[in-house]
This record gives structure tokens, C-alpha cells and sequence, in this order.
């Protein structure tokens, strides 16, 4: 089942915005690229890096995990680069009466 979870006013996430937030033992970095909202955990896939305080590359909707350079896609979650080969997740992104939101399942 899934839940949704707050994340801030629409106004508070500008483009090229990072933003962290925890539900339970779960985080999750959500990003604004170019207007787009992406949500991805925050941890890396390769050696549980901590992706969402690594580089963002918002034209290229990139993040390059901080602790070994690998560069994943936010909309998918997909490594582009090594050393990650595996995919992180990723949640559906809501706006809400000017609320960001989030499903986590
Ligand atoms: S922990 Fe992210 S690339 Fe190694």
C-alpha cells in the first residue's frame, strides 16, 4: 500500500532545487530540473553513497553520486556511468494544491 508523503510548497523548490526528506528509514532526494520534479532515494546503488547531496546537472536532469562519481538519471534512476550498474528508485512525484507530494509504497 502506498502512502503520500509532504514535501514542501511548489514555491520552495525552484528549478535546479534539491530537496531531502525522510519517511521512516527511508530518504529521498527530490529535484527540480528545468520545471520537471524527479524523486530518487538517497542512496546510491554501488556502495550507498549519499546520491542526492552529490553534483546536479539540471539540463541533463543528472546526479553524479559524491562518493565514487557515478552519474544516474533522475527520471529513471538509471546508472549512465560506472562504477553503479543498478538502478535506484524512484517515486511518483505529486503537486497538490501547490504542495509537492510524494507516493512512497
Ligand atoms: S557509492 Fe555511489 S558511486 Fe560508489
Amino acid at each position: 500500500m502506498s502512502v503520500t508523503v509532504d514535501v514542501c510548497p511548489l514555491s520552495e523548490l525552484p528549478p535546479g532545487a534539491m530537496r531531502l526528506v525522510e519517511h521512516g528509514s527511508l530518504e529521498i532526494g527530490v529535484f527540480n530540473c528545468g520545471g520537471e520534479l524527479y524523486a530518487i532515494e538517497d542512496r546510491c546503488s554501488h556502495d550507498d553513497g549519499p546520491l542526492a547531496e552529490g553534483l546536479l546537472d539540471p539540463e541533463a536532469c543528472t546526479i553524479e553520486c559524491p562518493r565514487h562519481g557515478a552519474i544516474f538519471d533522475l527520471r529513471t534512476g538509471r546508472p549512465r556511468t560506472l562504477p553503479a550498474y543498478e538502478p535506484v528508485d524512484t517515486f511518483p512525484v505529486i503537486i497538490e494544491d501547490d504542495l509537492i507530494k510524494l507516493e512512497v509504497s
